[in-house]
């Protein structure tokens, strides 16, 4: 068999641009770079300046995984002094564990959540994105630590030629004043088991309970990628300036003998009517639990805060007890996004890696223009215990389609039927299709919680 290997490009260096050679090159980032870093984020991204130092504003950034693309010196003085030469793009990456079906129950797999991807307004559409994802993605194979990459997309146009397949949905849930939730007995009461407690984010303390409890609800949770330590401390570290009138994040723990079984982040926002009447909103950006009673234990607090009437609460699924608890979406006022992209960045690994819900042996043609060692034939076996094999093979495929199609269905939610029924597969054998489709199904629909 041919290797496809060596079709590597280089990552770093000077890059190929689209049109007339332009002057770029990837570079690696250390801590130094911080300042410049930021600049170009603020240039990006246009949020308010945190009113921090670079260092604490880029605490989470690894800058073993990330890399940065300067452009040629320029005349006028740059932030980082005359003659530095700009930074006009940069990515970084986080490692993660995403929860993903397994053969019994969920498992966690090592993941790289892309993130910081950033490209100067003055350098666009020159083929600098196109460059740092090629680097990227052929750095993770070649490291190996990671068979899978997530992402969210800022823009649902951008991934999808990168072999990104939009794998979740984040679900939106609106509840008015006086919202109740019709939660059976059983639950109820086996949630007079959980105590709450509300504490204020951004200090250290709060930063490793609220780790301990992500940890353990991530792992119970379908579809969640778990974010480690240093930067769950660094996501909820608390800048006033950027945060404006809005209050601190703080965040409710639920526990259970002593144990963590659950958290809720939010942020509430006071607001008067003329009648001097509280109508003050909140935002639930992230909850997790372990179970049913530590989810409703959260639910009935947040539904229950003095002055709050009107509580959004963001990243939940379809199938979200929370949903029908409340009566169906359209009691929920539910609104649906795409939430976690995933792209198979080791084919074989990444397929091994989860469980599958029944038995099948099938060969697959993928298409993979970004990463070559993914496309061609593979022939995928699952055992009865929905463990799998997956290995090259020159036997007739019958089914084909791109990475990205692998990657929608890899958390179980959407399935390859329907991405088949929209022509993005192509089945060559009848019955291939519904037994991998079903293979790879899982039991709930993945949460479209927890950003990064
Ligand atoms: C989005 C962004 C990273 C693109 O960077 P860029 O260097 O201009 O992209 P490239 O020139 O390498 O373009 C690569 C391809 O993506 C396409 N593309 C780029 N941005 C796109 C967008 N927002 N929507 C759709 N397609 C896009 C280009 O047309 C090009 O297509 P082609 O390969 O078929 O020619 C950059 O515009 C940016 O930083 N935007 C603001 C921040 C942001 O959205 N970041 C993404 C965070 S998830």
């Amino acid at each position: 068999m041919e290797d496809q290997t060596d079709t590597h490009p280089k990552t770093s260096g000077p890059i190929e641009t689209t049109g007339r050679q332009w002057p770029y090159r990837l570079v690696e980032l250390t801590d130094a770079d911080a300042q410049r870093m930021l600049v170009l984020e603020e240039q990006v991204w246009f949020e308010v300046t945190p009113g921090a130092s670079a260092a604490e504003v880029m605490g989470a950034f690894d800058y073993a995984r990330g890399q940065g693309v300067e452009g040629p010196p320029v005349a006028t003085p740059t932030p980082a002094g005359t003659g530095v030469p700009p930074l006009v793009g940069m990515y970084g990456a986080f490692d993660m564990r995403l929860t993903v079906p397994g053969a019994s129950r969920p498992v966690q797999v090592p993941t790289s959540g892309l993130s910081w991807v950033a490209v100067h307004p003055d350098h666009r559409r020159r083929g600098i994105l196109r460059a740092m994802m090629r680097a990227y993605l052929h750095r993770l194979r070649d490291e190996g630590a990671e068979a899978v990459s997530a992402l969210w997309a800022a823009d649902v146009g951008i991934y999808g030629r990168y072999g990104y397949g939009p794998a979740s949905l984040q679900v939106n849930l609106v509840f008015g004043a006086g919202a109740e939730l019709n939660v059976p007995n059983r639950v109820r009461s086996a949630a007079d088991d959980v105590a709450t407690h509300l504490m204020s984010a951004g200090d250290d303390e709060t930063a490793r309970a609220l780790q301990a409890a992500h940890e353990r609800a991530a792992a119970a949770t379908l579809g969640i990628a778990a974010r480690n330590a240093l930067t769950t401390r660094e996501f909820f570290r608390d800048f006033p300036v950027a945060r404006g009138a809005r209050e601190r994040r703080q965040v409710l723990f639920a526990s259970r003998d002593g144990h963590p079984v659950g958290y809720a982040t939010l942020q509430r926002e006071q607001k008067w009517d003329e009648h001097m009447n509280a109508t003050g909103e909140m935002i639930v950006g992230e909850m997790a639990a372990t179970d049913a009673p530590a989810l409703y234990a959260l639910a009935r607090r947040l539904l229950d805060f003095d002055l709050i009437t009107k509580v959004t609460v963001h990243g939940r699924s379809t199938d979200d007890p929370l949903v029908w608890w409340a009566g169906g979406p359209r009691a929920a006022a539910t609104r649906v996004h795409d939430a976690l992209w995933l792209r198979l960045v080791d084919l074989p690994a990444a397929l091994v890696q989860r469980g599958f819900a029944a038995p099948t042996d099938v060969v697959l043609e993928v298409a993979d223009e970004t990463c070559p060692w993914n496309a061609g034939r593979w022939r995928l076996t699952v055992d009865d215990a929905g463990a799998a094999r997956c290995v090259r093979t020159e036997d007739p495929a019958e089914l084909s389609m791109g990475v990205e199609v692998l990657g929608s269905s890899y958390l179980g939610g959407r399935s390859l039927a329907s991405q088949a029924a929209a022509g993005t597969v192509l089945e060559h054998r009848a019955g291939a299709l519904r037994r991998l489709s079903r293979a790879m199904r899982a039991d709930v629909e993945p949460m479209g919680t927890s950003g990064f």
